[in-house]
């Protein structure tokens, strides 16, 4: 059994990605380290809490004396490093924290390796660094984005993802570490804090609230189901190669409006509601500053040498999404409880 270390293992993705392992048994004893900022939640993990496979350490990817602690104390042979700060509307609002989680923390988890690691034994170590869709910048009508994209991030966010991709990708160059670095587009589906687009809205239906759409709702995102991505990141970890990148996303492009209407469309019919009930709520809202056009991602790398391909289409994703936020309404009730009213306000104002 490898010993792992997922850091961000409490938030929307880490957090499945925990999941598919200890439920499917894999060969993994899983440890977790995650700070539990407003995006974690110990609640997501609970139906493995009591797992001997399975170690939690709540504290922060920048805090060099427990990183290294821990890589000793639980002989930590690889990790999968997913803990970020992750929303690009609030990086617009206070990018610091983001270059010093993104940048700073990536930073010292690698040198924490590598402090630990002995390059001796680098065959069997892995770095494996989740990254995002989004340091390629915005696409025009046509094209999609490929390993070999130039990197042109927008937002605060996406440079600082850009920056420790960066960063990850020296370590390769100079020190020979073996890292691998995965870019990924839209993820959804269940356990995905409610500030992102689809729980949102979600849960903007199920309360009966307005729908913001930003700007005139074209702009497009390709969505893929989150176990999709995990199962996409445990290929690259077991079969990828050291030094690499591997796109991953679903060929699955939406522009907003469309899956908003979606999304209440499906909704009406669960709760038994008038056809176009839920849609009378849709507002368009101030567009977000340097708002990206549209992001799509050709994915055909990990597909032909990893043998990855998604295993959800659109249709299915979408309905198990919904029907996890209607059967977990404990869950988004305590993620919205504290301080998310306080965020809402901030964010979207008394136009909501
Ligand atoms: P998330 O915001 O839901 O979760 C992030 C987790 O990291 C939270 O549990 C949080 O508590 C933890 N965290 C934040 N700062 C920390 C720190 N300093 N130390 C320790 N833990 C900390 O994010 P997500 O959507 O699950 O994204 C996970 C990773 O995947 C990120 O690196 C993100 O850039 C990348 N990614 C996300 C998407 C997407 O659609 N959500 C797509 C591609 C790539
Ligand atoms: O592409 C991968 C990225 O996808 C990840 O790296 C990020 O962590 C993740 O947050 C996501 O970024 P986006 O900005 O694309 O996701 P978000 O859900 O915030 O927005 C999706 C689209 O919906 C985008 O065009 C903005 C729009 N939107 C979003 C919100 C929250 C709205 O119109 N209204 C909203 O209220």
């Amino acid at each position: 059994m490898k010993n792992i270390l997922i850091t961000g293992g409490a938030g929307f993705i880490g957090s499945n990605f925990v999941l598919e392992i200890l439920e499917n048994k894999l060969d993994y004893k899983v440890i977790v380290l995650d700070s539990l900022t407003y995006a974690g939640n110990l609640e997501s993990l609970k139906s493995v809490e009591n797992s001997p496979q399975f170690v939690f350490y709540k504290g922060d990817i920048g805090d060099k004396e427990l990183v290294l602690k821990i890589l000793k104390s639980e002989s930590i042979e690889q990790i999968v490093h997913f803990a970020a700060e992750s929303h690009v509307d609030r990086s617009i609002k206070n990018p610091g924290v983001f270059l010093q989680t993104n940048v700073m923390g990536t930073f010292n988890l690698l040198q924490c390796a590598k402090e630990f690691w002995k390059a001796e034994d680098y065959s069997q170590k892995r770095f494996l660094h989740v990254s995002t869709d989004e340091v390629y910048g915005s696409l025009g009508e046509t094209g999609l984005f490929t390993e070999d994209s130039s990197y042109q991030p927008n937002s605060p966010y996406s440079a600082s993802k850009a920056s420790s991709d960066h960063i990850v990708r020296s370590y390769f160059h100079t020190y020979q570490f073996p890292v691998i670095t995965t870019n990924c587009s839209n993820n959804y589906g269940p356990l995905q804090f409610p500030e992102k687009l689809i729980p949102l809205m979600i849960h903007n239906i199920l309360e009966k609230k307005p729908l913001p759409i930003y700007g005139e709702g074209k702009n497009i995102r390709d969505w893929l189901y989150v176990r999709d991505h995990c199962r996409g990141i445990l290929k690259v970890l077991e079969k990828g190669r050291l030094g690499e990148t591997y796109n991953i996303g679903g060929h699955n492009e939406w522009k907003n409006i469309d899956i908003v209407n979606l999304l209440c469309s499906i909704m009406d019919k669960k709760l038994h509601r008038a056809e176009g009930e839920s849609a009378k709520q849709i507002t368009y809202v101030t567009d977000r500053l340097g708002h990206d056009m549209r992001y799509a991602i050709d994915a055909s790398k990990i597909e032909k040498e990893l043998g990855w391909t998604p295993d959800e289409t659109f249709e299915t994703g979408i309905e198990k999404t919904i029907q996890w936020y209607l059967d977990e309404k404990d869950w988004l009730k305590n993620v919205t409880s504290g301080d998310y009213q306080n965020y809402y306000q901030s964010m979207y104002g008394d136009k909501k």
